[in-house]
């Protein structure tokens, strides 16, 4: 089979990316939400970015109008649907939405569809049993922005066909993409089960240690080499996705995450991150604006903990075989931009500093903090 025509359900930030890099492949694209309001952000969003990319000569003026081109903006599902190989479900991170499109798809797609899920947490085999047909489901990975980050972390589902995720990961490396595989179906895959509990432990970083935002995340940046500070990537990333994410993962797992009521609260209140204006940080517009950090703030504040806690939770994914460590490394690199790898990182600052880190808020706050066996085998 060739995938030719793919439908993105959903067009937020990561529906709308999606669209794009399929379309700038040559796919033909529909993409689906349930207001017109909606995917006229989206495609003004789509037009925005291929501009950006225009004008630093990565792609020319006459192939923004045509992978531009390339995308029908959808309302009605059974138009969005109709003749496509690929659904790349983008909806919000909620269970019960996700089971109510994959009802209403299972009544109006053929039996060759692929159904490939952008979900963040969700387990895949557990999603998969919502359709008739769990052998045509797969997970399908991509992070913020998918137009510039290349790991697609692709999750096979216990019944997922081989034949499926050859065509997904023929269907990643044709856009230009990275395909990691997840070998274990974990809550948070491999990239969020460090990304999403980091953004917790960055927020108790500010109420144990009395820390600025701007500080812990000029540390973030400037000594653990990531290309942004932790609240500017949860801002980034949006609060309304870390929540659901955090609620999903912590109802499946509960060693994942020690939560920090802030992020509810976030949340609660609307204030998503840079799309609303507020987040962790105010901002200007809802456009790309990045936070002012220095490396003259980064110089008061040592980040161990947030780096004893990414250490951890990246060996629990070594000691329970989901990837291995070359597969992890690699897809913090593409899935997140670290500039080091994290156990260079853990070498840098000493394996057994790092433990006594984990061993001191493990007294502090108890076991979430219980040091993983494969941390404590580098000794
Ligand atoms: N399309 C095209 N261009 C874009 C763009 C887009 N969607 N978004 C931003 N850009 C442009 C910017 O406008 C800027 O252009 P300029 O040079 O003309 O100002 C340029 O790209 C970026 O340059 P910067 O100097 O501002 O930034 P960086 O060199 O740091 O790169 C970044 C930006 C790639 C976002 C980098 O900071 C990064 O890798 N950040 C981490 C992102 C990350 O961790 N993502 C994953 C989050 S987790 C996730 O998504 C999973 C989900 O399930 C929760």
């Amino acid at each position: 089979m060739t995938l030719k025509n793919i439908t993105v359900l959903g067009s937020g930030i990561m529906g709308h990316g999606i669209a794009q890099i399929s379309a700038m492949s040559g796919y033909k694209v529909k993409l689906r939400d349930i207001e017109k309001q909606f995917l006229d952000r989206a495609m003004d969003k789509v037009k925005w970015s291929l501009q950006k990319l225009a004008e630093k000569n990565k792609i020319t003026n006459d192939q923004v109008e045509e992978f531009y081109n390339n995308i029908t903006p959808v309302v009605d599902l059974n138009e969005a649907v109709k003749e496509t190989d690929l659904i790349i479900e983008a909806v919000p991170e909620d269970y019960n939405l996700k089971k109510s499109v994959y009802k209403e798809l299972d009544k109006i797609t053929d039996s060759k569809t692929i159904y490939a899920s952008n979900t963040s947490t969700l387990p895949i085999t557990e999603l998969s049993k919502l359709i008739d047909n769990p052998n045509r489901f797969i997970g399908v990975h991509f992070f913020n922005p998918p137009q510039l980050m290349k790991l697609v972390e692709i999750i096979p589902g216990t019944e997922t066909d081989p034949l499926i995720i050859e065509e997904i990961n023929n269907y990643v490396k044709k856009i230009r993409k990275t395909p990691i595989i997840c070998k274990k179906d974990v809550a948070g895959f491999i990239v969020n089960r460090i990304f999403i509990p980091l953004v917790h432990e960055a927020a108790h970083c500010l109420d144990r240690e009395n820390n600025s935002m701007e500080i812990v995340d000029s540390a973030v940046k400037y000594r653990l080499d990531f290309p942004m500070g932790i609240f500017e990537l949860a801002d980034y990333t949006g609060l309304d996705v870390i929540y659901k994410a955090t609620y999903e993962m912590n109802l499946r797992d509960k060693k994942v995450i020690l939560p920090h009521p802030k992020i509810k609260e976030l949340y609660e209140t609307k204030h998503f991150g840079q799309k609303s204006g507020k987040g962790f940080y105010e901002y200007k517009g809802d456009k790309y604006e990045r936070i002012d950090l220095s490396e003259e703030k980064a110089s008061k504040y040592d980040p161990i903990s947030i780096l004893a806690v990414a250490s951890n939770n990246a060996s629990w994914l070594i000691s329970n075989e989901v990837c291995s460590k070359e597969d992890l490394e690699n897809a913090l690199k593409l899935g997140m931009g670290l500039k080091t790898e994290i156990f260079k990182l853990i070498e840098k600052y000493g394996v057994q500093k790092v433990l006594d880190e984990l061993n001191k808020l493990k007294e502090k706050y108890g076991e979430f903090y219980l040091p993983d066996k494969y941390l404590l085998s580098l000794k």
